[in-house]
């Protein structure tokens, strides 16, 4: 085990944000964490974990001991009549792991085909898109408490799954609260994959290239590239224009709130949700707020989807956090005025 140091992290985060880490120690397996546990230099530290860096902003060097979680591996663990069960190491691409599990012939995550990112972070954040979340998907996931070194399993109600929201997400509050932030790594992800496999395709851009093509019988391969194809026209490539995908989520508001903004916006988006309440579209609220395309220093609204914020210097001149979390600000209190709503950014800002 080795710990780098003073290392660039503008390669390890999507946005190309130029920051270093004072200290940062690749974890290729669970026993690289125990060989860091009981190394007494790093005993009580205060401790990062990075997977692929597609959710974060970086607003200056990080201090605290960086874990880039770099654990591979992908398996079908077990075939029952009705799911497969596929693990995969918290350190795979997680695009490259939706498509082998696809090649391998264990189709139901091309819903989620491109989102940046590695595995171990898709549970944090519960990814979803085009009508499937992580957690319709979700088996369990092994992870390594970095407190005590203690390894444990998780099923999907441990981990608490929301929208965009898990237990990874909080911080320990209490006795009866099982916050994990800044506590767990994950290692290693098990999805199960429905039998018979069955298309999701009633989110309004898929069923659009189902009547664009004429094929409503759509094969898992045939979703994937669709998905891909909707993704590619929306969001920007952050290998090409740096982003952290969407940057806040969608709002929810009392069906009340909601009359009362489209008494004064008929146009604007929102959907009912099961429990009553509604969902706005974001990307809709800062578009109507004349954001898409402005600027603030390098930091930019993209043209084709106002919700990404993305990087307009490249790597050569890159954006700062400080100027996302400014142009960040700036919408919010747009928004705010205009519709008294509050937005909430997705990314975790380091
Ligand atoms: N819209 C606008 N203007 C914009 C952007 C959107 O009017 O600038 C409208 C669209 O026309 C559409 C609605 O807002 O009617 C929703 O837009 P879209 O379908 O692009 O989805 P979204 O709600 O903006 C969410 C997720 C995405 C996910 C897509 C597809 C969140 C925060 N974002 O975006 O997830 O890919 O749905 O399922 O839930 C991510 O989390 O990083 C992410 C990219």
């Amino acid at each position: 085990m080795i710990v780098e140091n003073n290392v660039p992290l503008q390669p390890y985060n999507s946005f190309g944000i130029v920051a270093r880490a004072q200290n940062l120690v690749r974890i290729a397996s669970e026993a690289d964490v125990a060989e860091l546990r009981a190394d007494p230099r790093w005993q009580g530290a205060p401790r990062f974990v990075l997977g692929g860096g597609s959710n974060i902003v970086l607003t200056g060097d990080v201090k605290p001991l960086v874990l880039k979680v770099e654990i591979k591996g992908l398996r079908l663990v077990e075939e029952t009549p009705r799911a497969w069960i596929v693990e995969a190491g918290a350190g795979e691409i997680w695009h490259d792991a939706v498509q082998w599990m696809l090649e391998h012939g264990y189709p139901g995550l091309e819903n989620l085909a491109l989102i940046p990112g590695t595995v171990g972070g898709a549970p944090v954040q519960n990814i979803g898109a085009y009508g499937v979340e992580l957690q319709d998907r979700f088996d369990s996931l092994d992870a390594i408490d970095l407190d005590t070194g203690r390894s444990f399993t998780l099923d999907a109600a441990q981990c608490a799954f929301g929208y965009r929201d898990s237990v990874f997400k909080h911080v320990r509050s209490g006795p009866n609260d099982f916050g994990l932030s800044g506590r767990a790594l994950i290692t290693r992800v098990r999805f199960r994959l429905p039998k018979p496999w069955k298309a999701v395709v009633g989110y309004l851009d898929l069923a659009r290239k189902m009547e664009e093509t004429g094929n409503f019988t759509p094969s898992a391969t045939d979703v994937f590239d669709w998905v891909c194809a909707i993704r590619r026209a929306k969001l920007p490539d952050w290998r090409v224009l740096g982003n952290a995908g969407s940057f806040f989520k969608n709002p929810t508001v009392t069906p009340e709130q909601c009359a009362d903004i489209i008494a004064r916006d008929p146009k604007i988006v929102h959907y009912p949700m099961d429990d009553g309440s509604i969902k706005l579209a974001a990307g809709w609220l800062i578009d109507a707020c004349g954001w898409k395309g402005k600027s603030v220093g390098n930091a930019g609204v993209y043209e084709r989807q106002a919700l990404v914020l993305v990087n307009r210097g490249g790597l050569e001149n890159p954006v700062t956090g400080g100027e996302v979390m400014t142009l960040a600000k700036a919408i919010q209190t747009s928004v705010y005025e205009r519709f008294g709503i509050r937005l909430e950014p997705e990314p975790v800002v380091v």
